[in-house]
């Protein structure tokens, strides 16, 4: 008898780890405790994870993840209750449409729903439903070695390319930033400040703390400048990248600031620190993927510039380099009568609910 559950409780975690094990691989991030516990928000769950699990008795069938997390949706500061979706997976064994299941079980659930990297089998089944698929999220690049750079193309012949990305750093105003500890009397953002935030997840202080500052594999750096009312905000980590090339790299993660010309004054000075800094400490380039118009442009103005769309320069996974086209994807399903905004409009980035992992438990421990 198939048995849905709307959550996971962690004291049947040995069945997890063997599902994930086998579903997954045995080294995946998800594979760690104490990744698992972070991703599905166990602490602020009462020791359960948010997970939807399909069980036969005391077999676990199949499973999907789910964040509920606030997010703006057209309007600026009327933040709407989405579950942001993951780990969706069944057995090879359930019984056809174990996963269609789970999907309907969660649609009940919340009325928007979102998710990044949906797999080749899961879009299509998802399409199907009435979610709208973005094929890939805007990659921004900004080199600051091309000899190093040079090394870890996608392809040789793309080598020529790289003049059109190179960080402008003859800039005069850098910052003189230093890593904050976050907390309400430095960050408090009034969102009114930031329309290009109209649709995504709210950065609110709890969110930046649970998704960044608690982090078990990642060493993220949270820089913010201003008022804490009207803060710009750079966040970023640095990899060490291995393989056929080892080489470090700057991956920015979230880059957002109000969108008034102080502002946009503001994000600029703090994002050329950033770079600056990353180009001193050898980082042969650093991304940014981001689906939001006007904070991509700020890459483009500081001498970087956007991934053509259907061709990659450098590899997206470099632990180890995988020279290998993988594109973010990034699908809703909003129900009647929110609006359906265009890839441009919306504030998505590499590091929203999944996007941005360790590529194995080996990172993390436990
Ligand atoms: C994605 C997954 C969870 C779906 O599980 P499932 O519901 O058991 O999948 P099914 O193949 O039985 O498809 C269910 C229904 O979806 C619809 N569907 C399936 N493939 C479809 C496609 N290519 N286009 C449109 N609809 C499709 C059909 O209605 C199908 O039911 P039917 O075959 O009886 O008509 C499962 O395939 C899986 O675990 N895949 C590996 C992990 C993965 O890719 N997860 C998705 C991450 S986004």
């Amino acid at each position: 008898m198939i048995r849905i559950d709307s959550y996971f409780p962690m004291r049947k975690w040995e069945q997890m780890r063997a599902f994930l094990s086998e579903c997954y691989r045995p080294d995946h991030a998800i594979c760690s405790k104490k990744f698992f516990e972070w991703q599905f928000q166990v602490d602020s769950n009462n020791g359960n994870a948010r997970l939807m699990c399909a069980w036969n008795d005391d077999r676990l069938l199949g499973i999907l993840g789910y964040l509920p997390l606030l997010v703006n949706w057209g309007e600026i500061a009327k933040p709407y209750e989405s579950a942001w979706l993951l780990y969706w997976m069944v057995r090879k064994e359930a019984l056809r449409g174990l996963g269609l299941l789970l999907i309907r079980k969660i649609h009940e659930m919340y009325p928007l729903l979102l998710t990044v990297n949906a797999s080749p089998m899961g879009q299509p089944i998802l399409t199907s439903l009435g979610y709208t698929f973005f094929k890939s999220v805007p990659r921004y690049i900004s080199v600051f070695d091309k000899q190093q750079c040079s090394n870890m193309l996608l392809d040789e012949s793309m080598g020529n390319d790289l003049d059109a990305y190179v960080f402008k750093s003859a800039r005069s105003e850098s910052l003189n930033i230093s890593e904050t500890k976050l907390n309400e009397r430095n960050y408090r953002p009034d969102w009114h400040f930031y329309n290009a935030l109209s649709f995504g997840t709210i950065r609110s202080l709890e969110y930046l703390t649970w998704r960044y500052i608690d982090h078990p594999g990642f060493k993220y750096h949270v820089v913010i400048e201003g008022d804490p009312e009207r803060p710009a905000v750079c966040v970023y980590r640095i990899e060490k990248a291995f393989g056929d090339y080892e080489a470090m790299v700057g991956r920015i993660v979230d880059s957002y600031f109000p969108c008034d010309v102080e502002g946009r004054k503001r994000g600029m000075d703090l994002v050329f620190t950033v770079l600056q800094h990353l180009k001193s400490i050898g980082c042969a380039f650093a991304d940014l993927f981001c689906s939001n118009e006007i904070y991509g442009q700020l890459f483009i103005d500081l001498g970087g510039g956007m991934e053509p769309t259907d061709r990659q320069i450098f590899p997206v996974r470099l632990t180890p380099i995988q020279r290998v086209i993988r594109y973010q994807n990034f699908g809703f399903f909003a129900p009647k009568g929110l609006p359906l905004p265009d890839l441009k409009n919306l504030y998505v980035t590499k590091s929203d609910i999944d996007g941005d992992s360790p590529v194995s438990r080996l990172l993390i421990g436990r």
